[in-house]
This record gives structure tokens, sequence and C-alpha cells, in this order.
């Protein structure tokens, strides 16, 4: 009787756990909202291989502006121009990573990242470009850093160039609006392909040059500042063309150092070639069918006109419907060298808008949160606003037309899936810089807001990804805080705070939160990895002072 009675309780309890295990499952996938999105996005939502890192660029951290043998660079120049970047701040020292290197090394590692993407100074290893002899002490620099990422497991990732260059070639042919440009740019990469490639397996060409022809040549607020009403004031320049032209030599750059690359160095460096562009999302304004169309030209006309030509070997059809003979042309044998020279996009994804027709309605920038010149086919005829119905697109953060939207990244990854399905993508840049009355003490240690940004984008491009988008890495700009051109020092943007006296590195929440975030599910990574240093009770890791980590 009592083995009866406990064998019905047996089965009874059992039957009572099945029931708990069932509802828990169903609670847990009720509370996601959406068991497609989960609540925290982990690293382990990534394909294995997917590579996780920070990044930097040359100018905005080394300083050290003219030590052993660095020429000045455009940048260099530009800075000392009364009203060109906000406070009259320079990068002459910026965070002096060209001495602290080796601490920021220790840093990156701290951080459990796989990759470091970071830039080479032109002006600091060919100081008169071609026409000179290549700098030992600036290859030296450079091979340290590669040698010092290598031996802590982490993967150099380069950007051959990022907006600076020696001020002589400014001087000599006036920069990217001369087609000699190409050929000295050409020499700069393939001194980089014969001193790094042996230990470099990720190549960038060219940062963002889209974003550069207008920041340089329409709007005229980075070097050489030249620009155009209504776009701006400067002493030259036209803004309705030479971003055109300024971009037209860049692309060719880009497509003869992959010839060489690919010709001389790939089969024994076995790395790949990709470029970075800037790549805005846009939305149509509103359901009216003319929005809808000018947020897809607003997409040609910005994102495609970097990467039609690298992919297709000539710029956007939409384009060239809209531009006159300003838009240069091709040669069928430059069409040839520019198809599919790029093995990789790389995205610097920050923001996303509202676009709004105007061929048929009627745009006039009016004010501050417009931009002039909507009107214009240089614009693709597209007026980009922030807010519907006086509702702003997302929270604001501390750069011009930049909110948070994190479903952008999703939105941009698949547009690019669509136009160009066989090429992987890598986000080479996403990150959370805060508005200004947020103040100091706040954004200084603990940026909540930052962690939220960074969670939210990461788990949206985990979307992507599932829905099958080939992304392969995702890399958050920037280790820490930077000369941010022409805002200075003012936009922070880093993991780490950059104390402007001291130049300590201050890890802030968002280092922490990453350093979790990369730890939590990748102890199989880790075994390919030398240890990560003690970090103390602050977060920082201990200085390395005597260059002992250094390969001999
Ligand atoms: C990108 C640049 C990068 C950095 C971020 C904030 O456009 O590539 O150098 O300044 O913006």
């Amino acid at each position: 009787m009592k083995i009866t009675a406990s064998i019905t309780y047996y089965y009874f309890f059992c039957f009572l756990l099945v029931i708990l295990l069932i509802s828990a499952k169903a609670f847990a996938e009720e509370g996601n909202g959406n068991a497609e999105q989960p609540a925290e996005v982990k690293k382990s939502d990534f394909p294995d291989g997917f590579l996780f890192g920070v990044s930097t660029s040359s100018y905005q951290i080394e300083g050290a502006i003219l030590d052993d043998d660095k020429s000045l660079s455009n940048w260099d120049v530009f800075v000392r121009k009364r009203g060109s970047v906000n406070n009259g701040d320079t990068a002459d020292i910026a965070a002096d990573h060209y001495h602290r290197y080796l601490e920021d090394i220790e840093i990156i590692h701290s951080l459990g990242v796989d990759a470091y993407r970071f830039s080479i100074s032109w002006a600091r290893i060919l100081p008169r470009g071609k026409l000179g002899d290549v700098n030992p002490a600036g290859i030296m620099f450079y091979n340290k850093i590669i040698d010092n990422l290598l031996i802590r497991g982490i993967k150099p990732f380069v950007t051959i160039h990022h907006y600076d260059f020696p001020q002589e070639l400014l001087d000599r042919y006036g920069g990217w609006l001369s087609p000699f440009m190409q050929d000295d740019y050409a020499h700069f990469a393939e001194t980089c392909f014969k001193y790094f490639g042996d230990r470099v397996r990720y190549w960038i060409t060219m940062n963002e040059a889209n974003l550069l022809s207008e920041l340089a040549y329409e709007k005229g607020i980075y070097p050489p500042g030249r620009c155009s009403p209504p776009f701006g004031n400067c002493s030259a320049g036209n803004s309705d063309i030479e971003p055109l032209i300024a971009m037209h030599n860049m692309l060719l750059a880009h497509s003869k150092a992959v010839k060489l690359y690919r010709e001389q160095f790939q089969h024994k460096q076995g790395g790949m070639m990709g470029v970075a562009v800037s790549a805005m999302m846009y939305e149509p304004l509103s359901d009216d069918e003319l929005d809808k169309e000018a947020a897809n030209r607003a997409l040609a006309f910005s994102l495609a006109w970097g990467l039609d030509p690298l992919v297709y070997g000539d710029y956007p059809p939409e384009m060239r419907r809209y531009h006159g003979k300003e838009l240069p042309t091709f040669t069928s044998e430059e069409k040839q060298l520019l198809s599919n020279s790029t093995d990789f996009i790389g995205l610097n994804h920050y923001a996303t808008v509202y676009a709004k027709d105007c061929i048929y309605s009627n745009c006039m920038c009016s004010n501050s949160t417009c931009l002039p010149g909507e009107n214009r086919a240089i614009k693709g005829f597209v007026s980009t606003i922030t807010e519907r119905d006086g509702v702003p697109i997302g929270e604001p953060t501390g750069m011009f037309q930049t909110f948070i939207v994190p479903r952008g990244i999703k939105e941009i990854v698949d547009y690019a899936k669509k136009r160009y399905p066989d090429k992987p993508v890598f986000i080479v840049e996403n990150g959370y810089c805060p508005p200004w009355e947020h103040g100091e003490v706040d954004d200084l240690r603990h940026d909540t807001k930052r962690v939220e940004y960074h969670k939210a984008y990461i788990a949206s491009l985990a979307q992507a990804i599932r829905d099958g988008a080939d992304v392969r890495g995702y890399f958050i700009w920037t280790l820490m805080d930077a000369f941010e051109w022409s805002s200075g020092y003012d936009l922070k943007f880093g993991l780490y705070s950059l104390d402007r006296v001291t130049l300590n590195r201050i890890p802030r929440l968002s280092a922490k939160w990453y350093r979790d975030f990369l730890r939590k599910t990748s102890l199989k990574d880790l075994e390919s990895r030398s240890a990560i240093p003690a970090i103390n009770q602050d977060g920082l890791v201990p200085n390395v002072k005597d260059g002992s980590a250094e390969m001999a």
C-alpha cells in the first residue's frame, strides 16, 4: 500500500516538474516580448570568428607631431588657422599615444578584444610623400604596435589613410583635387604592404572618402577648407563640383593600391583589402512615394557613391541620372580596375535621419537643425531632417544630426546586403558621445548611456546577422577620448576618458561593460590569447614603463 502511494507521489511530482519547466520557458519567451530579440545581447549571439574590437586613428591620438623626423600633416597646419577647430584645440599632444602606445596596448588587451583598428600617419613614414625617403623611425613605431598586438593575440586591423597626409602634398598638388595624389597614395600603400604586410591580415585603404569629400570640399570644415555658398563661406572652392573630383581621385587611388596588393603581396601575405565608408541611414520622412525615393536617393548619393564604383566599376545610376557632366567619368580601363576592388565593406555607422524630397517639394533650410544646399544635385535633392511631427528620431547625442536609433545599424547592413550581396561587412566604427548638458562628472565615470547605446546597437546587429547578413566584425569608436577633428576635444567618444592635464586614461563604466561582455562567453577565444593583465580597483591596468613587453 505504502509502496503504491510512494509511486503515485513520485509520478505526481514528475508531472508537476514538467508543467513547471514548460511554464518557465513560456514565461521567459513572453518576457522577451519577442523571442527573436534577446533582452541582453551576448557575445555568443555572434558567429565563430566574429571580431570585436576598438578603433582609433593616428592623428586623433598620437601627438608627437614633429618627433623623429615626422613632417607636418595637412591637419597640423589646418588646426592653426583661426576658427578651424573648437576652442583653438590642436592635436600636437592629443593622447600622446606615440609615447604611451605600450600602456594603450595593455589597455586594449585588458578589454579582451579580438582586433584593434588603427591608422598609419602618412607624414610619419613618408614625410615627403613619394618624393622623399621612407622614415625608419616611423616604420619602427608601427612595427612595435603591430608586434605588441600580435604577442597579445590581438589582430591588427590597419587603415592606411585616415584623413591625414603630408602637408607637402597639399602644397605641391592641391591634395585630393589632383590626380597626382593617386600615385602618391599608391606609393604610400605599397610602403605599408612592404614593411607591415607580413603581419597584417586586414587592410582598409581609406577612411570615409565619401564623408571627407563632403567635409573638406563641400562644407569646408576639414582641410583644405574649400567651399562655396550656400554650403559655407570659404575663401575658395566650389561645393557643387569639387567633392565629386576629390572622391574620383580617392576611388582611383584605392583601386591602384588594391591592384598592387593583389599582384605583388596578397598571395604571400594572404590579407583582405577593404574600405571604410561613412554609412548614415536614411528613412523616408513620410509614407509618400516621393520621400521613399528621396531616402533611396540619399543612400545612393552617400553610401553607394563610395561603394558602387568599387564593386560594379561605376558611379550609382541614381547619381548619373541627377548629375550633369560635373560627375566625372571612368575610362573603360579604370572601370576594370575599380570593379570588384574590395574584398570587404567597412561601415562607419553613427546616424539615422529622415529624408524629405526636394525635387517636387519646396525645401528651403531656414533653421539651425537643417543643412543648406538640400535643393542641389550634390545633395541628391534631399533634405535630411531629424524629427517627424515634432518628435525627434531618437535620443540626442553630442553630434549634429546624430540621435540614438539602434534599428539604423540593421537597416544599413540590410541595405548593403541587398546592394552588394557578395561582400562581407565589418562595422569598423560605431560609438556614442554625450550631449554637452550631461556634464563632466557623469560623463567621466558613469556613462550608462554609452553602455545602453552599445547594447542596443549590438543587439540590432545580431538581428541583422540572424536575418542572413554576412557581418564579420564590430569595432567601437573609440578606445579613449581623442581629438575629434573640427570639434577638438569637445566630443568624447572614449571607453576611457582622458585627463587632459595628466593624460591618464580613466576607464569609464562602458570599458568595464565591454570587457565583461567580451569575457562572459569567450573562454574558448581567450585560450588562444595570453593572460589578460590584472586590473586594480580603479579598473586600471598596471603601467608598462620599461617596454618589457616589446618584441626583441
Ligand atoms: C568618423 C571618423 C572618426 C571619428 C568619428 C567620430 O566620421 O571616421 O575619425 O572622428 O567620426
